[in-house]
C-alpha cells in the first residue's frame, strides 16, 4: 500500500486562555505556516517503528514508555479501530512547530499521526474532525493535565473556533472571520511547560477563589465580544480586547519580562493589540497589525529578543 501523509497546523490562542480550563469560552486560530506531518508506511519488518527525526529519536512501539504521545496516539487508534494487533507499520512524525512555546506543537503531532494512521488502515470513519479532535484530547492529557480541549479542537478543524469546555459535550463553534487580519506570531525563546503554569494558576485560584473568578469572568466578557469583532472586521476593537485580556493575564501572574518587552515593543511601534498566547511566562506573543507597519514591528521584535516571528494572516 502506498504511504499515507496526514498534516495538522500550529495554533495561537486570540482570546480566553486559562480563563477556558475554568468554562469560559476562548477563541483560538490555526497558524498554518508552522505544521506537523505524520507519514504512515507499511513497513518491512515485524512490529510498530516509530521515528521522530527532530526529536532525534527512532524506537519500537513495543518499547516505548507509557508515556510516550507518539505511542499513546497509536495505541488509541488500535483501540478505536479494534484493530489488534495492528499491522507491520513504520510512521514518521516530522513538525516545524516549535516546541513547548505555546503553538500547539504537542496537539498538532498527535492529530497528524491520528489522521494518517486512521486512513492508512482504511478507517475513513475516524478521520473527521470531530473524531480526530476526541482522540487527539487524550493524548493532550497526558502531556498536560487537565487540558480544556481547546488545542486539539483548533488543530483537528483547522479553523478559528469559540470554544467553551462543558458537560457532557464542549461548545465548538468555526468563525468565520472577516479578514485578512494579520498577526505576528513572536516567540520569546522561552520555554514554557503548560501544565506547570496551568498548576499555578489552579494554586491560585484555590487560595482566592472569588479574586480569578472574578478574573475569569472577565476574560470571558472579552471572549464574547471579541467574537463579534471578528466576525465583523473590527480590528480596532479587537487590538482594544487584546489589550484588556492582556491585563488581566498579566493579573494571573502569567505573563513575564521577556513577554512583557515583545508586547511592549510591538505596541509602541504601531500594532493595534498585543497579548501573550498560550500558557504564558514564555512562549508567544501575538500583535495584531496593518500590512504598512508590519515590517516595522517584525524588526522592532527582532531587536528586542525575539528568537523567531511568524505571519499568521486570517481570513
Ligand atoms: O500553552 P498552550 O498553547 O498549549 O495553551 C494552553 C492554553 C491554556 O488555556 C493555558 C490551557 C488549556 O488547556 O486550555
Amino acid at each position: 500500500m502506498p504511504a499515507t501523509t496526514a498534516t495538522a497546523p500550529g495554533k495561537i490562542i486570540l482570546f480566553g486562555e486559562h480563563a477556558v480550563v475554568y468554562g469560559r469560552p476562548a477563541i483560538a486560530a490555526p497558524v498554518t505556516q508552522v505544521r506537523a506531518e505524520a507519514i504512515v508506511e507499511d513497513g518491512e519488518w515485524a512490529g510498530i517503528r516509530l521515528h521522530a527525526p527532530d526529536l532525534g529519536r527512532d524506537y519500537w512501539l513495543s518499547e516505548a514508555l507509557e508515556d510516550d504521545p507518539y505511542a499513546r496516539a497509536v495505541l488509541l487508534v488500535a483501540e478505536t479501530t479494534r484493530l489488534d494487533p495492528l499491522p507491520n507499520l513504520s510512521i514518521t512524525v516530522r513538525s516545524n512547530i516549535p516546541i513547548a512555546s505555546g503553538l500547539g506543537s504537542g496537539a498538532a503531532m498527535a492529530a497528524a499521526v491520528i489522521r494518517a494512521l486512521t486512513r492508512h488502515l482504511g478507517y475513513l470513519n475516524q478521520t473527521t474532525d470531530e473524531q480526530v479532535s476526541a482522540l487527539t484530547y487524550q493524548v493532550e492529557k497526558l502531556l498536560h493535565g487537565t487540558p480544556s480541549g481547546i488545542d486539539n479542537t483548533v488543530v483537528a478543524y483547522e479553523r478559528p473556533v469559540f470554544f467553551v469546555r462543558q458537560q457532557p459535550i464542549n461548545r465548538i463553534e468555526t468563525l468565520s472571520v472577516k479578514g485578512p487580519l494579520r498577526l505576528l506570531v513572536a516567540d520569546t525563546g522561552v520555554v514554557s511547560i503548560t501544565k506547570d503554569v496551568v498548576g499555578d494558576v489552579r494554586r491560585q485560584w484555590q487560595a482566592e477563589p472569588r479574586r480569578f473568578e472574578q478574573l475569569f469572568d472577565h476574560c470571558s466578557r472579552v471572549a464574547q465580544v471579541a467574537r463579534r469583532a471578528l466576525e465583523n472586521g473590527d480590528v480596532g476593537r479587537l487590538g482594544q480586547l487584546m489589550v484588556e485580556n492582556q491585563n488581566y493575564l498579566r493579573e494571573m501572574t502569567v505573563s513575564s519580562p521577556e513577554l512583557e518587552r515583545l508586547i511592549g515593543t510591538a505596541m509602541a511601534t504601531g500594532a493595534i493589540g498585543a497579548k501573550l498566547s498560550g500558557a504564558g511566562r514564555g512562549g508567544n506573543m501575538i500583535a495584531l497589525v496593518e500590512e504598512e507597519v508590519e515590517a516595522a514591528v517584525r524588526a522592532a521584535l527582532v531587536s528586542a529578543g525575539a528568537t523567531n516571528v511568524l505571519t499568521s494572516v486570517l481570513t
